[in-house]
């Protein structure tokens, strides 16, 4: 295993490598790896020649400083994991000042309004602080193609988006969501969840698939939004933040739904402390 922490030995690296025609795969990660990471990571591996994992708890993405403060970190079994996966991997921790080459501050991006939905609404600078860092990092590993989770799947578009308006020369893959066996979708935050919370969050999925079938049988959007954030209020042990159906592309909030286009419901979730999110298309 390779680990890198500095942007002067990482790129000549990777200059090497590419030198050689092989092709870089990238997984951008905070760390805490759990399976979700990890069929990021082996699609990766499948696809490219090499493959760079960069664990950094990014400061500038984090609205509120308990959250940046309480974020999972365990950088010696996230080594272990993925030297297990492939002894060849290419692992980059960096030290913020170096990767932000300056101040560690947020930069701002015009990304066509898909900021200001949802995630964005709730998590003021949110999306500026992962631009502004997956900017770095595209520019510091130089990667063939980049992988990122469909949990998140309004941060996914922001990057197609992002990596489209700075004519990045990269392909921007999506990952399908990795769920537990009860379905709530694979996350390092679900490691905070008390017992009880953690018992009450598979609830947050069993919701999206009522919107998925509700939307099959031909009920609008708002009546949608209606049923569902009235179930999740029946709940005591969950705090729902919002509920939405946006189109797949704008991310723009549904009134109708209109044949040709791809919806999916989208879901931020407070299980006590810990806010969880999910989503799911519908057509
Ligand atoms: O999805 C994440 O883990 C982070 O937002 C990312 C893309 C690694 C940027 O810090």
């Amino acid at each position: 295993m390779f680990v890198w922490t500095y942007k002067a030995n990482l790129r000549p690296f990777i200059d090497g490598l590419k030198k050689q025609g092989q092709s870089i795969g990238f997984v951008p990660t905070m760390g805490a790896l759990h399976r979700g990471h990890l069929a990021l990571v082996e699609r990766s591996l499948r696809e490219n020649d090499r493959t760079v994992v960069s664990i950094f708890v990014n400061p500038t993405q984090f609205d509120r400083k308990q959250d940046l403060e309480t974020y999972p970190r365990f950088p010696e079994k996230d080594l272990a994991l993925l030297e297990k996966l492939d002894p060849e991997m290419i692992v980059y921790l960096p030290v913020a000042e170096d990767l932000y080459g300056g101040p560690v501050q947020r930069e701002h991006f015009d990304l066509d309004g898909l900021d200001r939905v949802m995630e964005g609404r709730h998590r003021p600078g949110h999306f500026d602080g992962v631009a502004t860092v997956v900017k770095h990092l595209f520019e510091a590993v130089r990667p063939d193609r980049a992988y990122f989770g469909e949990k998140d799947f309004q941060q996914l578009r922001i990057i197609q988006t992002l990596a489209r308006k700075l004519n990045l020369p990269l392909q921007i893959v999506p990952v399908e969501i990795q769920r537990e066996t009860d379905g709530l979708a694979m996350s390092s935050r679900n490691l905070r969840l008390s017992v009880a919370h953690r018992k009450a969050a598979p609830e947050i999925h069993r919701l999206l698939n009522l919107a998925r079938e509700m939307a099959l049988q031909g009920q609008n959007p708002e009546a949608i939004r209606m049923e569902i954030s009235k179930r999740f209020k029946q709940n005591p042990l969950l705090e729902l933040e919002y509920f939405e159906i946006a189109d797949e592309k704008t991310l723009q909030f549904a009134r109708t739904f209109e044949p040709g286009k791809k919806y999916r419901a989208f879901t931020a979730v407070f299980a006590g402390d810990v806010r969880l999110i999910d989503n799911m298309p519908l057509y």
